[in-house]
């Protein structure tokens, strides 16, 4: 049986690090969180980024703007929030509504209040190594690795999908782990193959339980980004766990692997804003 990823855990340890942290350096920080219209789902995420702040003793803002706000209205809101001190990170939650235009909206907040990490001069410091705010879902999973004492360097590392926000980034930062990396996606062959060649799988495709056992090789780490819900209400990923967990060394279940790493590295982006700009 594998070793189980516990990403509920480590994204707790992470969690009060931040707190204790804050508190001890007296650090001051506050996330701006936008949301425009009422989705549902965005409504819980916007929550729980709202919790976990108070948790760690950041502030946060939030502005819930009806679904016909126009492009100029959230610019306008956007422009304000980067020019304000008391502000060090801003985050809108997409998806946005139909009408506006996401990609503008992204690229008008100051990269150094980038903490979602989307921003093109963001994406752009990580590929060519310099500093700057990295997507939270793929640092997340190399924090998850590190605590969990998975090697990379050297290791073949399969990354299938190629998202902006994970894919994309993922291999960046594998390979400044000195990963050797794949990049996987809808157009690639012989993908069972290819993923079978992984020592690390990051299954990342946004299909319910795709990878079975015949994806997998002998004692190989599995990283599953996705997250569904299923015919009978319980939630799975993109890897078909039961079939796959007996085969691997170690994996991450869903719920509780990548998932809340992903606000953990959220708010340590927002510390590191703040204290950034403190120093
Ligand atoms: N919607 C779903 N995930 C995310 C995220 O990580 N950041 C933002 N801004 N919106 C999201």
């Amino acid at each position: 049986m594998a070793f189980i990823i516990d990403g509920k855990k480590i994204s707790s340890d992470i969690r009060e690090e931040l707190k204790q942290r804050v508190r001890k350096e007296g650090i001051e920080a506050c996330l701006a969180v936008i949301q425009v219209g009422d989705d549902p789902a965005s409504s819980v995420y916007v929550r729980n980024k709202k919790k976990a702040c108070a948790d760690i003793g950041i502030s946060s803002k939030t502005f819930e703007l009806p679904v016909q706000t126009t492009q100029e209205e959230l610019l306008a809101l956007i422009g304000e929030l980067n020019e304000d001190d008391n502000v060090h990170g801003i985050l809108v939650q997409l998806p946005l509504p139909g009408h506006l235009n996401e990609k503008e909206i992204i690229f008008a907040i100051s990269p150094e209040k980038d903490v979602d990490g989307f921003h093109p001069q963001s994406v752009g410091c990580l590929s060519i190594g310099e500093d700057g705010f990295v997507s939270c879902t793929p640092a997340g999973i190399i924090e998850l690795l590190k605590r969990s004492d998975v090697e990379m360097d050297g290791k073949e590392c399969v990354i299938v999908g190629r998202s902006n926000i994970v894919g994309k980034p993922m291999a960046m930062l594998m390979l400044r782990e000195n990963a050797t990396v794949t990049v996987c996606h809808s157009h690639t062959r012989n993908l069972r193959e290819v993923c079978q060649r992984a020592d690390i799988l990051i299954a990342a495709i946004g299909k319910p339980k795709f990878f079975d056992d015949t994806y997998v090789r002998e004692g190989s780490v599995v990283i599953d980004v996705g997250i569904h819900r299923s015919g009978d209400g319980k939630l799975c990923g993109d890897v078909d766990y039961d079939k796959v967990a007996d085969k691997v060394s170690a994996i991450t279940p869903v719920p509780g692997g990548v998932g809340p790493m992903t606000i953990a590295m959220l708010m340590n982006n927002c510390v590191q804003s703040a204290w950034k700009k403190g120093k």
